[in-house]
Order: C-alpha cells, then sequence, then structure tokens
C-alpha cells in the first residue's frame, strides 16, 4: 500500500527535530509498490528517507520524498551454526537487534540502541563498540529506478569502510533500499575489548547476550542525548583518519589522545569527540545550538528551536577551532540536505 502525505512539517520526522516543510512524502509497504510510485509521483528528483537519524535538513524539500515501512522479520535459511535473515528496510534498527538477542543469536548485540531504520544501516555501515553492520551484512536488496527493476548487491560489493558504503558514493540518490540479509549466529563471539564494555557486562554477572545488550544501552543512555528529549543525530562528525606520522607528531604533544589502528598500517584514526573536548567546547551552546555535555562528538538543539542552518553555522565554528589548535580536519558524519 501507498500512502502520500502533501506539505507537511518534517520536525517530528528528523531526529534533529528541525522545522522544515515536505511537499510530498510517500510511504511504501511493498516492493511493488515502487514502480507505481516511480509512474505516478515522481518526475525528476527524489529521496529515501528512514527514520532521519542521520539527516540534518537545512531547507525545504520540494521533491517527493520516499519512505520504506515494510517491517517484515523473514528466516531465508538456518543450520546448526546460525541463521540467514531478510529483514525489510522501514523495522526499527533496535527491533531487529532485540529480536535477535531474544533468539540467542550472536552479531547485532554491540550495535542495540542505534536510532535509525534497517535500511539507512548498511548506508553508513553504521557501527558502535568494536562492531559494524557489515560484520553481518550478507546482501542488499534496492530498486534501481534506472533500470526500473530490482538488485541485489553482495556485501563484498558494497564498500563498506569505516561509515562508509558505496551508498554513500556511486550509488547515493539512485536506489531505494528495500531489505537487507544478515548472517546471526548461533555460537557465542562476544565482542568485549571496546571501552567500558567488559566491566559494565561484568557488573551485570558475565557474558550473555541479555548482559552485553544491557550494558550496551547503559552505556549508550549514559553518554548520548534521547532523541525524544533533545534533537540531535548521533555523531556529528566522523573520527578522523589521519597519516601515522600526523598522529605521531600530536602524541609527542598529547600523549594520552586516543588513537585506534586502521587496516592500512600508514593510517591512524582519532577521536573526533576528544579533540573537541579538548578546545574546551563540550557542554558549550550558541543560540538554539550546542555540544553534548557528555559526549563532545554530538550536536544538539538545545533548545527545540534551532534551524538546519543554524546547526551548519554552529558546526562550522566547532571544526575551525579543533582545526586551529590541532591541525585536523573534522568532516561531519551527519548528511545535510
Ligand atoms: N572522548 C573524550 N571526550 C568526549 C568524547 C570522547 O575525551 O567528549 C574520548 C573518549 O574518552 C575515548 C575516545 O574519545 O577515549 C572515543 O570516545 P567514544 O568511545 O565515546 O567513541 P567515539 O569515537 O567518540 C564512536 C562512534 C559512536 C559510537 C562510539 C562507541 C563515530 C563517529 N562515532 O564515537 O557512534 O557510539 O564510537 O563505539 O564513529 C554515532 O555514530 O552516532 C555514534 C554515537
Amino acid at each position: 500500500m501507498i500512502q502520500v502525505y502533501e506539505n507537511i512539517d518534517i520536525c517530528s520526522r528528523n531526529s534533529f527535530k528541525v522545522h522544515q516543510h515536505a511537499t510530498k512524502i510517500i510511504e511504501f509497504d511493498c516492493n511493488s509498490d515502487l514502480q507505481q510510485i516511480f509512474a505516478e509521483h515522481v518526475t525528476d528528483r527524489w529521496m529515501v528517507m528512514g527514520g532521519a537519524n542521520n539527516i540534518l535538513f537545512t531547507r525545504d524539500i520540494e521533491f517527493p520524498i520516499i519512505v520504506p515501512r515494510n517491517e517484515q522479520i523473514e528466516v531465508i535459511s538456518e543450520g546448526s551454526e546460525g541463521i540467514y535473515v531478510r529483514v525489510g528496510a522501514g523495522l526499527e534498527w533496535d527491533e531487529l537487534v532485540a529480536w535477535s538477542v531474544e533468539r540467542g543469536l550472536w552479531g547485532l548485540e554491540n550495535l542495540s540502541l542505534i536510532p535509525g531504520k534497517v535500511g539507512a544501516a548498511p548506508v553508513q555501515n553504521i557501527g558502535a563498540y568494536g562492531a559494524e553492520a557489515k560484520d553481518c551484512i550478507i546482501n542488499v536488496e534496492m530498486y534501481f529506478p534506472e533500470q526500473g527493476g530490482f538488485v541485489t548487491l553482495a556485501a563484498e560489493h558494497c564498500g563498506f569502510g569505516y561509515r562508509e558504503s558505496v551508498f554513500k558514493h556511486t550509488l547515493k540518490g539512485r536506489v531505494i533500499i528495500t531489505a537487507v540479509t544478515f548472517c546471526l549466529s548461533k555460537i557465542a563471539q562476544p565482542k568485549l575489548g571496546y571501552g567500558d564494555v567488559e566491566r559494565e557486562v561484568e557488573a551485570r554477572g558475565g557474558v550473555s547476550l541479555v548482559n552485553i545488550r544491557e550494558a550496551i544501552c547503559s552505556i549508550r543512555r549514559t553518554k548520548l542525548p534521547d532523541t525524544a528529549v533533545t534533537g540531535n543525530a548521533g555523531s556529528f562528525f566522523k573520527n578522523p583518519i589521519v597519516e601515522a606520522s600526523v598522529a605521531q607528531n600530536l602524541l609527542e604533544h598529547y600523549p594520552n589522545m586516543p588513537h585506534y589502528p586502521t587496516a592500512d598500517p600508514e593510517k591512524v584514526k582519532l577521536a573526533a569527540g576528544w579533540l573537541i573536548d579538548q578546545c574546551g567546547l563540550k557542554g558549550y551552546s550558541e543560540g538554539n545550538v550546542g555540544v553534548h555535555d557528555r559526549q563532545a562528538l554530538v550536536l544538539i538543539n538545545t533548545t527545540g528551536n534551532a534551524s538546519g542552518s543554524e546547526v551548519i553555522t554552529f558546526a562550522k565554528k566547532v571544526q575551525k577551532i579543533v582545526a586551529d589548535k590541532f591541525g585536523i580536519a573534522i568532516e561531519a558524519e551527519v548528511n545535510i540536505l
């Protein structure tokens, strides 16, 4: 079924809670709806929106916004060691994580409580606490309007990297993700190596899927703002990946600076939150926008009245202050429209 909304304020539909208008929002349930949507509603430009947890709207959207609603979870094969599960793009990500933990299936537990829909997970390869969506993704199904048909892309062709995928580059704005297939394991494979995870799991009685999920939820609730209360889009910036020599120079001045290896031995990942924090910006605000007081990587709509362009102006100021102090450019992770 297709449902069309016209001329609506999208404040309640974006996690930053900015007020902008959309000329047309088209929600759909089935793959077969897509051909009809493109025949009847789309003339030129269009975009897809999941939960809009990683989008900052800076203007009204005058072209159709297409929203997948399919929430189906379908086990497509099951063996002694694990299962393949095909999930509709419209399911809330954390409902999938809860579903897998309830069934004793490993793989997604460290990604508990990440806001957003399943269809958005491959786009920025969501990640947290030592896990990334790509670790469990088998393939991604999508509608390709240019060809008027459906395509299934195997994970190895999705160009997954740190907060990266082909959906942010060559396929950007060209496909509508309709379903994602995941491989979940019946064999325990706990990932406890990141930050406070192991301590929080031990405090709950030791390693189990439920304890890991609860530990991660608790850490996230402590550090990250609740979108239902304060508008935000999670990490506003990406952690910068720099030449190893650049990190080495900084470490001479700041020996406690967090830094992480990457797949490329010549590159090191730094913590943008730490860099912003060191500039004294944690909790700092101007007008309606601020830096979250418990995680400097997150910008917040402090009053609920921020406009998208006000957030951009503030973000640019943060980028400049960090660049002036450390000589490091931090890029927005959030998709700016
Ligand atoms: N740090 C500070 N001050 C801050 C924030 C962080 O000093 O205000 C330091 C921390 O003490 C730590 C390091 O920086 O030593 C890294 O911090 P943290 O573990 O909180 O993780 P992050 O690198 O800031 C990333 C993800 C988060 C994810 C966490 C946990 C990105 C852009 N962000 O943040 O993802 O939850 O790791 O895995 O990679 C999101 O994408 O919306 C998101 C919240």
